[in-house]
């Protein structure tokens, strides 16, 4: 059944929690909140990885690809989380995925100031569409549990795109002319990071598939919102 705050589980004070992981076979964490700091994507993430091993539940968690060597402060505490549930001891499986194709949309949005898009380097994504994400973590969620932590095969989606494609398909979805794109330089390590594609997976060992940006960008309505 789907837990969170809406449903009176906060993963803050632990409110719920014990109640809803009674009745369940086996838990998929998705929760987080970057705005809040440690307190849901760290802590958070403990005190559910605790309760769940408490109640011999597998816990599937989803995390973010390109995390391990990421200066990116939501990167590190990515990290922590996925160290907080190892730590936990229990059955847990965690499976890493690049950037949903909504917020790679996003990104080409936020860069993109009347008819130029800003890009620092290539600034290449590998999004990915939510359903398949959703449909593997399932798949995690309902086959065999591990013993202890373990890391499923990193998920991407099928191409790789970068910031001045993916704001050419964004523009023209809602019937405006390709970009100028403008490089600028990328200042610092987050904007490196970025640059080089430290997001990307790994090309010889993820696993790629689900829908393409441009099939997923066919069904969202002309006026994109949100992340
Ligand atoms: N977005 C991406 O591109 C991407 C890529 C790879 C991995 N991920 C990971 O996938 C997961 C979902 O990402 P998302 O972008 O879909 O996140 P999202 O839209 O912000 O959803 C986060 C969920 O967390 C719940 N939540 C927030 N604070 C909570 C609390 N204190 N207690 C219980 N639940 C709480 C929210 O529900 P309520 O408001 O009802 O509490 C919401 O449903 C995250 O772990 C993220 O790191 C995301």
């Amino acid at each position: 059944m789907p837990a969170s705050r809406r449903t009176g589980v906060d993963l803050r004070s632990g409110a719920g929690l014990d109640a809803v992981l009674r009745t369940a076979q086996a838990v998929v964490h998705c929760a987080d909140d970057p705005s809040g700091g440690d307190e849901v994507t760290v802590y958070g993430t403990r005190r559910l990885a605790d309760a769940a091993a408490a109640n011999g539940l597998h816990l599937v968690h989803v995390s973010i690809v390109g995390i391990d060597d990421n200066p990116m402060r939501l990167y590190r505490r990515k990290l922590r989380a996925e160290q907080a549930i190892a730590a936990a001891g229990g059955p847990a499986t965690v499976l890493r995925a690049t950037q949903f194709h909504s917020l790679a949309a996003f990104f080409a949005r936020a860069l993109t100031f009347g008819p130029m898009t800003f890009s620092f380097g290539d600034m290449p994504f590998q999004p990915v569409d939510t359903e398949h994400v959703a449909t593997r973590l399932a798949d995690l969620a309902l086959g065999a549990s591990p013993a202890a932590y373990a890391r499923a095969t990193d998920l991407a989606g099928p191409d790789v795109l970068t910031i001045g494609e993916l704001a050419t398909l964004v523009r023209a979805h809602r019937g405006a002319s390709a970009p100028r794109l403008v490089h600028l330089p990328a200042v610092g390590p987050v904007l490196k990071a970025v640059a080089r594609g430290d997001n990307l997976p790994s090309a010889t060992t993820a696993e790629t598939g689900g829908r393409t940006f441009a099939a997923w960008l066919a069904e969202q309505p002309r006026q994109l919102r949100g992340r």
